[in-house]
């Protein structure tokens, strides 16, 4: 079996898996498959982790929206949804550009030496903040938009193996939720005064939550609407940031994609003026493939757990007991799929490599949205990726219309996980205006 059909296959496969978070010391006693060897890897294996998903659950806390399950989840999306439907996500294209803008000319006037990780961060975090939450001004100026980094980070330190870091993670937890509490709370509670009808239409994700009734009919209770906030403040930011920041990386590697990316835009500006927007996004082919290539080639969620609810059989000759769990192993999968073999444009096509082009060639083998997983599929699919989208295709088009940039240190590793795949120098960069062909 294929990898890209197992993993789709319990991912899609609701009847017979659940989410690892949903059970107690999950993974215990469970039968291990083989290390397997660097060629014979298979992105389907059994895990011996059993810590990562508990601390995972204990940071995002009860009632978020990956902490709930069956009925209340499914009510909970539908919740969300309409915040990132392609029409919603369309009209917010040129706030979120605006705001990425003022970031890159922050970064620009920050001369040299900035630390891309963190920059990336803080746009990343403005976006989600405003453009979903809605959250007050007073949250978004550069020294807030630092603090509320900062207690971020902290959060994300729990998220490393031992009870340390765990409750230092949980410490960070507590101030984010009384912070997310006491900018919210007062709106929601003046919203609900209010009869449902006299309502005015919801302008934020926090009016949304605010209508909101769990499966039962009831009302989200007030205490619940900061775990849920936290959730999507920390899923929206965090992911997009990360792939930005590879981006960035990858493309200071490859100037000529640069040049291309820069002759696109010009393209797009002349038939669609200055103004960033869901049409001037659709009008640019190559930045869309380069962000579906960085998401394809560096999955920032790189793997998925899932625990079997009954037997199950995986395919390979390996099968699943129920209460055991199963990693999926993303980056594998979108890595080595043999369907992401054959042509483009400047010739055959290896899986591994990053190759915007196989997005771009009209060779029905280059064009392979099967084996395309970032975003994960079935009920847990990722609730942002609309908005992942367009963000990332943004801050590309933008940062080819007025940038060039350095990084300081092209072959610094990776960190390994379980810390995110960042540069371990937090990505060094100089950012300068770039003016165009005229210059
Ligand atoms: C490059 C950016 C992003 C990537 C790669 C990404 C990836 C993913 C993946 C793989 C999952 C599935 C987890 C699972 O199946 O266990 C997921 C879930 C989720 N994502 Fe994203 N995501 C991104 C951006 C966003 C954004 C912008 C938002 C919201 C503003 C968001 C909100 C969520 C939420 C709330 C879930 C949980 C869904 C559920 O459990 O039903 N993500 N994401």
């Amino acid at each position: 079996m294929r990898g890209y059909d197992a993993v789709k296959r319990v991912l899609n496969g609701e009847h017979v898996t659940a989410e690892v978070r949903e059970g107690g010391e999950e993974g215990e006693g469970g039968r291990r498959a083989p290390p397997p060897s660097h060629h014979q890897r298979s992105s389907l294996s059994l895990s011996p982790q059993v810590e990562w998903p508990y601390a995972i659950r204990e940071l995002l806390g009860p009632g978020s929206v990956s902490t709930t399950y069956h009925a209340d989840h499914r009510k909970l999306r539908q919740t969300l949804a309409p915040a990132f439907a392609p029409r919603a996500v369309a009209a917010a294209v040129p706030h979120i550009a605006s705001l990425l803008t003022g970031h890159i000319q922050s970064w620009i006037e920050a001369g040299p030496g900035l630390g891309g990780v963190a920059a990336a961060k803080a746009a990343t975090f403005h976006v989600v903040l405003t453009v979903v939450m809605g959250f007050p001004p007073s949250w978004t100026t550069p020294a807030a938009l630092a603090d509320m980094s900062g207690l971020f980070e902290a959060w994300l330190q729990g998220f490393l193996p031992g009870r340390k870091h765990l409750a230092a993670g949980l410490a960070a937890r507590k101030k984010i939720v009384a912070a997310i509490d006491a900018a919210t709370s007062p709106g929601v509670a003046a919203r609900r005064a209010m009869p449902a009808d006299d309502r005015p239409p919801p302008a934020s994700m926090m009016d949304r939550l605010a209508d909101a009734v769990d499966a039962d009919g009831v009302p989200l209770a007030a205490d619940r609407l900061p775990t849920i906030a936290l959730n999507l403040l920390f899923a929206g930011h965090e992911t997009s940031a990360q792939t930005l920041t590879h981006l960035m990386r990858t493309l200071a590697a490859r100037p000529d994609l640069m040049e291309r990316l820069r002759r696109e835009q010009a393209a797009v500006v002349a038939e669609h003026g200055p103004e960033v927007t869901a049409s001037s996004l659709a009008a640019a082919p190559l930045a869309a493939a380069c962000v579906r290539e960085q998401l394809r080639t560096v999955p920032v969620v790189a793997q998925l757990f899932r625990k079997a609810l009954a037997p199950l059989d995986v395919g390979n000759g390996v099968s699943v007991a129920a209460g055991e769990v199963v990693v999926l192993d993303l980056e594998h999968t979108m890595a080595t799929d043999a369907r992401w073999e054959g042509e483009a444009a400047g010739g055959p096509l290896d899986p591994a490599s990053f190759a915007p082009d196989r997005w771009l060639s009209n060779s029905p083998d280059a064009k392979k949205e099967g084996a395309f997983l970032p975003f994960g599929s079935g009920a847990r699919m990722c609730v942002g990726w609309t908005l992942a989208n367009a963000e990332l295709q943004a801050a590309l088009a933008l940062l080819a219309r007025t940038a060039a940039w350095r990084v300081h240190a092209p072959g610094a590793p990776l960190a390994r996980p379980p810390a995110p795949r960042l540069p371990v120098d937090g990505l060094v960069v100089t950012v300068e205006r770039w003016g165009g062909w005229e210059e």
